[in-house]
């Protein structure tokens, strides 16, 4: 490391700076690079070793776009001047409409300025810069106040960190929008899709999802883009219209947004609008309509605003894209939750920039209502979404090979049979074991409400799932430390931490483990209701509708979802594993009625040391059977409950040679005489 800095070096770091920040704004804002991707990491490196050694860095350095580290949340900031949305234009009448409007609340029967541009499908942020120094980035958020995203918005390549130009405002509020590319996208997406993690439905999601990210090293991976329409506050410099701030953006190398067109008169902006619509095919972005705005900001200012749109700008929408094509398959996906969902599968086709080649058909009943079949022609539309949806089946060009596509009787993904409720549309599959949907399962089982293993929520979930070692609940009973060492996230602590915790759930009431094996319909009021009706898991094994309908307050959906969760054998297998593996299940609420049949009726218990459950449930589960819980030790006492570091109470004990046993021999005086609560 090098302390003192010459010269020499000051001026080879800002030469440096000052020829990457060109060749990036030729690549990513012109769109024309003229040097060499490799020549610009060579140089990149090299200015990086600089700063490093010297200590040297400009607020402009490109390598200040990354590194930031990841925030804990978003800080609110308030917007100076409100941002506001736009008002729509569903057709050129209504665009003509919004013309009128203007000429009448100008007073004048004279053709108006108007700029025309595309309205670009992504997010709204705005830049504040201070003395030509990107000082903040935030989110539209409600128009009055966003969140403070500067460091990811710094991440995006066409962001200038400084304003360049021999017009420099003092301050200024700089407002555009952040958007994907179509391609980047649709590779984004896949790469989702095969990470088995949720797709975005459309660019301006991914986008949003990307800027939105508390850990910029995220955002960096994403390609987003920037184009500028617009200001807020600004000192130190004004404009007499948006073409002329439009020109200032561009000469201060900031994106602005393609094709846009200054035209007088209505009849001329819907030219423009012709011409946009019959373009947008071949943007690399989406775009759902073009942006109409008075030119003039006098007039602008004029005119003013409504509550949240001003009245100088309108957003006319375009058709959706639509297109037809051919299905070839229909197939039947499972979500986490277990529903299947139809989707179709078609002959390729382009439609607005996008190949599409499957598209959902939301449930079985639209199937019904729309009468698809496999091998029909049909309508697809992508509206502002991405995702494609099926408009209408053309029936003239049927040929008489078309078949229907009936609804699965079995699982897609695991073959067991699947679930139709009466008057539900959803078909489901209620297997444990349904590799779809494992791993939400999993989570459900470990959390809090389920079987409380603190350190097994969702990211450390995914994680053993993903690393093979998790795939079905047995599993969690057969982790190791040393499974666990050789993760990411585990080192020793951590490691024996999690197996702790596992150890401790083993020791569970049947409410609550009947509530985190995720029974459809089952929520912590009925696992509930189940336990005061069967006292042990394996009086529900093959239950029928019937009986449970005999429980007031349980209905036909959880009783069909109950039989069919416990008659089948491979549902019934795990939980017969589970109790193989140490599971041990007390029941706290089951409701005896017969009386006198308490296994622990007329003994006294003490309880001393750590307990694999608290201190509190264990002596609810000795006065639930009977016995009597007290807390100091003497002569009438029967049995002192002993476990781990036991206090000063087990020397008491034997002074007065109380009995001293273990909490599983408490268990197993309570197993011995079934009757509440009662073990497996
Ligand atoms: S001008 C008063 N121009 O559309 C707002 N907005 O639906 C003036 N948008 O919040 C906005 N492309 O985020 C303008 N070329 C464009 C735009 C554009 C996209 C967004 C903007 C606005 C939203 C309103």
């Amino acid at each position: 490391m090098q302390d003192k800095i010459s010269e020499g070096i000051k001026k080879k770091i800002e030469k440096l700076v000052k020829e990457l920040n060109y060749h990036s704004y030729r690549y990513y804002v012109l769109d024309s690079p003229v040097m060499p991707d490799e020549e610009y990491d060579r140089l990149y490196r090299q200015l990086k070793e600089l700063e490093e050694d010297y200590h040297y860095v400009l607020p402009d350095s490109p390598t200040l776009r990354i590194g930031a580290p990841p925030l804990e949340k978003f800080e609110k900031v308030k917007h100076i001047e409100p941002m506001l949305s736009l008002d729509n234009a569903f057709s050129y009448d209504e665009a003509r409409e919004f013309d009128k409007r203007i000429k009448k609340l100008l007073g004048t029967e004279d053709e108006v300025e108007y700029a025309v541009e595309p309205k670009y499908d992504g997010l709204a942020i705005e830049l504040t810069y201070k003395n030509g120094l990107l000082f903040r980035a935030s989110t539209r958020g409600d128009g009055y106040e966003g969140e403070d995203v500067t460091q990811n918005i710094k991440t995006i390549k066409s962001v200038p960190l400084k304003i360049e130009g021999s017009k420099i405002p003092g301050e200024i509020d700089i407002r555009g929008e952040v958007y994907m590319d179509l391609d980047e996208f649709e590779k984004l997406n896949k790469q989702r899709e095969k990470n088995s993690e949720a797709v975005f439905a459309n660019p301006r999601n991914a986008a949003a999802g990307s800027v939105r990210q508390l850990d910029p090293s995220i955002t960096t991976t994403r390609k987003l883009y920037l184009a500028c329409y617009g200001i807020g506050m600004v000192k130190g410099i004004s404009f007499k219209n948006q073409s002329e701030l439009t020109k200032w953006l561009q000469e201060s190398r900031f994106p602005t947004p393609l094709k846009m067109k200054v035209v007088k008169g209505i009849d001329k902006v819907i030219g423009a609008i012709k011409e946009l619509e019959e373009k947008r095919g071949d943007f690399s972005f989406e775009t759902d309509g073009a942006v109409i705005k008075v030119n003039d900001f006098g007039l602008q200012q004029k005119l003013g605003v409504k509550t949240r749109e001003p009245r100088w700008a309108t957003a006319y929408k375009f058709q959706a894209h639509q297109g037809t094509t051919k299905i070839k398959e229909i197939h039947g996906s499972v979500g986490r939750t277990g529903v299947i969902t139809p989707f179709a599968v078609f002959e390729p086709v382009r439609i607005g920039g996008v190949t599409v080649s499957r598209s959902t058909l939301h449930n079985w009943d639209e199937i019904e209502r729309k009468d698809i079949k496999v091998g029909d022609t049909v309508v697809v539309e992508r509206a502002g979404d991405v995702i494609p949806h099926v408009i209408m089946v053309i029936k003239e060009k049927r040929t008489g090979e078309e078949k229907k596509f009936p609804i699965p009787e079995k699982c897609p993904a695991c073959a067991s049979k699947v679930v139709r409720e009466e008057g539900e549309v959803a078909v489901r599959c209620v297997s444990l074991h349904c590799p779809a949907q494992v791993q939400e399962k999993i989570i459900h089982f470990a959390s809090r409400g389920g079987m409380d293993i603190e350190g097994l929520g969702e990211k450390n979930v995914e994680l053993l799932y993903s690393n093979g070692l998790i795939k079905h609940f047995e599993d969690i009973y057969k982790l190791k430390k040393e499974d666990l060492l050789g993760l990411p996230r585990f080192a020793e602590k951590s490691a024996q931490n999690l197996i702790e915790a596992i150890e401790k759930s083993k020791h569970a009431t049947l409410s609550k483990f009947l509530l985190a094996i995720g029974i459809l319909h089952v929520g912590e009021y009925s696992a509930k209701l189940l336990a005061k009706n069967f006292r042990r898991l394996e009086d529900i094994y093959k239950v029928t509708p019937k009986r449970i309908m005999q429980i007031k307050q349980m209905g036909k959906k959880i009783a069909s979802s109950l039989s069919a969760f416990f008659n089948d054998e491979k549902n019934i297998k795990t939980l017969e594993s589970l109790k193989s593996l140490g599971l041990k299940i007390t029941n706290l609420d089951f409701i005896s009625e017969k009386k006198g049949e308490a296994p622990l009726e007329g003994l006294t218990f003490v309880v001393t040391g750590i307990m694999p459950k608290s201190r509190k449930e264990v002596e609810d589960l000795i006065e639930a059977n009977g016995g009597h819980a007290a807390s100091a030790v003497s002569a009438s006492t029967s049995f002192l409950v002993v476990g781990e570091e036991p206090g000063s109470k087990l020397g008491k004990a034997k002074t007065l040679q109380v009995k001293t046993i273990s909490y599983d021999e408490l268990l197993k005086m309570i197993e011995k005489k079934p009757v509440n609560p009662r073990l497996f």
